[in-house]
Order: C-alpha cells, then sequence, then structure tokens
C-alpha cells in the first residue's frame, strides 16, 4: 500500500469502507501469523527517567512521582511468574533510567537467560551503542524503542536535547538491527500536532524500516507533563490534526499490518485504557497478534504512571484467565513458545545460509 493509499484510508470516514480495511488487515494477520494471539509479560521494573519527552507522565520534569527500581531478585521472580503463566516472552521496560548501571542489567539478563527459556524484549529508552551490544551479548533478543512522529520538527519539539545530544531514535533502530536485535518501533496517534500526512508518513516507515514489532497507541493527554500546556499551541488545524480515537487507533493497527504482514503487532494498553470494555478484542480483530499483560508486581504497578488511567493497575490477580477467556470468545488461542517474528526468523535464517 503506498503512501497515498494509506493517506486516503487515515481520512476514510465511511463505516462501510472502513469494515473492508479490517476485513483485509485480519485477513493478512490470519495468513501472515496465524490465529495465535502471544502474550508478553510486560515488567515496568524502574520508573526513574532523565528525559523530559514533553507527552510522558515518567519524565524527569514530574517531581510528584514516588519514584522505584526494582532489585535483581524481584526481576527474576517476575521471569519466573511468566514461565508459570505460560509465556514465551518478558518485556523488561523503564525509564530512560541513568541510575540503572549496563552492567548490573547484562548480568540481570544474562541470569534470565540461563534460569528460563523467555525471550527478553527490552524498552530501556535511547541508551549508547556500548550498552546495547553488551545486553545483546548477555542474552537480550529484541528492542522496542518507539520513533514517536516522523515529523523532525515535531518529534524535536516533543524530545528535548540531553546534555546537549540530540535525541534520534530512528538512529538508534538502525543500530539495534545491526546488532541483530529484533526490532520494535511505533508512534502515538492523536498527538498534538500530528497530521493526517505525517501519520501517513509514520506508517510508511514502519515498512522502510522494515520493524519486526509495531507498537502504536493513542496519545492520551496527561496534565502532569508539559504538553498539556503547549497542546493548543502544537495543535494543528481541525481539518489536518489527526484524532486520537479509537477508529483512527484501529486504522494505524490495520494499516501496519497492511503495510508490514509479518510484524507482531500488540493491541496496545492506551488502546485497552480508552476502551476497557472491548480495546483488545477490536486490536485483535483489525490486524494485532499479541498483548501485553502486566505482570509487575502490584505495589510498583500504580507508580509507572506515564499517564492517567492506565489500563491493568488495578487488575485482579485472575485477570490472565480473565484475558484467555477474552481471546477464545473472539475464535483466537493464545500463543505457543517465543513468538518471534516470522520476518526476523527468515531474515537470521538467511543470513546463516549466505555465511
Ligand atoms: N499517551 C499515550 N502513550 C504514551 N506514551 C508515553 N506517554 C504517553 C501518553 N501520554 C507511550 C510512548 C512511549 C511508550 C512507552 O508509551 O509512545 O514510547
Amino acid at each position: 500500500m503506498n503512501f497515498g493509499e494509506i493517506h486516503n484510508w487515515l481520512r476514510e470516514t465511511d463505516e462501510g469502507r472502513l469494515e473492508e480495511l479490517w476485513a483485509l488487515a485480519d485477513e493478512v494477520r490470519r495468513r501472515n501469523v496465524g490465529d495465535e494471539v502471544h502474550l508478553r509479560g510486560l515488567i515496568e521494573f524502574s520508573n526513574h527517567c532523565v528525559r523530559r519527552c514533553a507527552y510522558c507522565g515518567l519524565g524527569a520534569h514530574n517531581p510528584n512521582l514516588k519514584r522505584y527500581r526494582m532489585t535483581a531478585e524481584e526481576i527474576l521472580a517476575c521471569a519466573h511468574l511468566a514461565c508459570e503463566l505460560g509465556y514465551g516472552t518478558i518485556v523488561l521496560q523503564s525509564g530512560q533510567d541513568s541510575g540503572i548501571s549496563a552492567q548490573w542489567f547484562a548480568d540481570v539478563v544474562t541470569k534470565i537467560k540461563k534460569a528460563t527459556p523467555l525471550a527478553v524484549t527490552l524498552g530501556l529508552g535511547e541508551r549508547n551503542a556500548e550498552e546495547l551490544a553488551l545486553w545483546q551479548a548477555a542474552g537480550a533478543d529484541r528492542y522496542l524503542l518507539r520513533f514517536e512522529t516522523s515529523d523532525p520538527s515535531l518529534y524535536e519539539r516533543i524530545h528535548p536535547d540531553l546534555n546537549g545530544v540530540k535525541s534520534d531514535r530512528i538512529a538508534i533502530l538502525h543500530q539495534l538491527r545491526d546488532l541483530g536485535y529484533e526490532i520494535g518501533g511505533g508512534v502515538m496517534i492523536g498527538l498534538p500536532g500530528q497530521t493526517y500526512e505525517t501519520l501517513a508518513r509514520d506508517i510508511d516507515l514502519f515498512r522502510q524500516l522494515r520493524l519486526d514489532m509495531i507498537g502504536c497507541g493513542p496519545y492520551i493527554h496527561n496534565p502532569r507533563t508539559p504538553l498539556a500546556q503547549a497542546d493548543d499551541e502544537l495543535r494543528a488545524a481541525d481539518d489536518m490534526q489527526v484524532p486520537n480515537d479509537e477508529t483512527t487507533s484501529c486504522k494505524v493497527i490495520a494499516l501496519a499490518r497492511i503495510s508490514c504482514p509479518l510484524a507482531n503487532i500488540p493491541a496496545t494498553t492506551a488502546l485497552a485504557t480508552l476502551d476497557g470494555q472491548s480495546g483488545y478484542e477490536l486490536g485483535l480483530q483489525r490486524g494485532a497478534n499479541v498483548i501485553m499483560p502486566n505482570i509487575t508486581p502490584a505495589e510498583y504497578r500504580a507508580l509507572y504512571e506515564i499517564y492517567p488511567a492506565k489500563a491493568g493497575v488495578d487488575q485482579a490477580d485472575d485477570y490472565h484467565e480473565f484475558l484467555k477467556e477474552r481471546i477464545a470468545a473472539i475464535g483466537r488461542m493464545v500463543g505457543t513458545g517465543r513468538g518471534d517474528s516470522p520476518g526476523y526468523i527468515s531474515r537470521t535464517e538467511t543470513s546463516t545460509c549466505a555465511t
């Protein structure tokens, strides 16, 4: 699907036509990644952050947030819980925490890889090349780093420099890929200043970057962020500004699936936050094939407050069973094994053959 077609779909309002988009995305999903829904155990292990991303509640600009950093033992216990629940992957996610030393974290990854068969996905923000290489050598399999927007001036507005160094996530995604990680990127939908044209370009970039994983969810207004104040000033004209609603979020999931048929695409927590009743189901029926249940210990979960009222914060202990029932109710099944992206598998197999 080319840029023009993506752009037209993003602006489509006719419900009958949109049904065609949902059906096409669902069919592409079924043919390329099957009916399995892979569950990734999400461990939000530190909410410290040195950055000031304008949209995020964890940023250093928020003095009202109680900060935590889990111990290696606590992280290991979560990894074991993920195994017990039958998950094939854990996602170790944190703010960009300068208090996490590269070696300490490499040791955590090594321990997890020794003790469990889990695939390990990382999301620790914009870390330097040596750190990323060290963690990959320790056994980390995948890395998530959303590029948030492909519009350079909007990107710069919402991602202030750190110590005079410009934020450049697209460059880091290239590094990650060269290091041999499976790479994940994505954007928020409905960010103030995001136009339909920009968003179409974002989706085109998913394909150009050959992302193995694509995470997209609606932007959720957070009053405790700099963007809450700059919202009006950044917003594009009404007929250009992308809304941060459920239908638009689903369009992006569907178009991401059609553009990158082999990628792993989650129905995100942000989508479930917007629509607690059926956000996950709609995502899964419009292109997604992954859910990332939060297995962070309850005492920390509420403190990972990227945005208010985040789904899963007050989930019950039997949430896992509830999720499995919801997946079965839409005729899908919980995935088994690591659930690597088929695109990544064929890429690494080809390179093995070539050498
Ligand atoms: N609304 C929605 N998503 C957000 N994220 C951060 N802040 C918000 C917000 N206010 C997303 C970003 C980031 C990911 C970890 O969470 O896309 O990359």
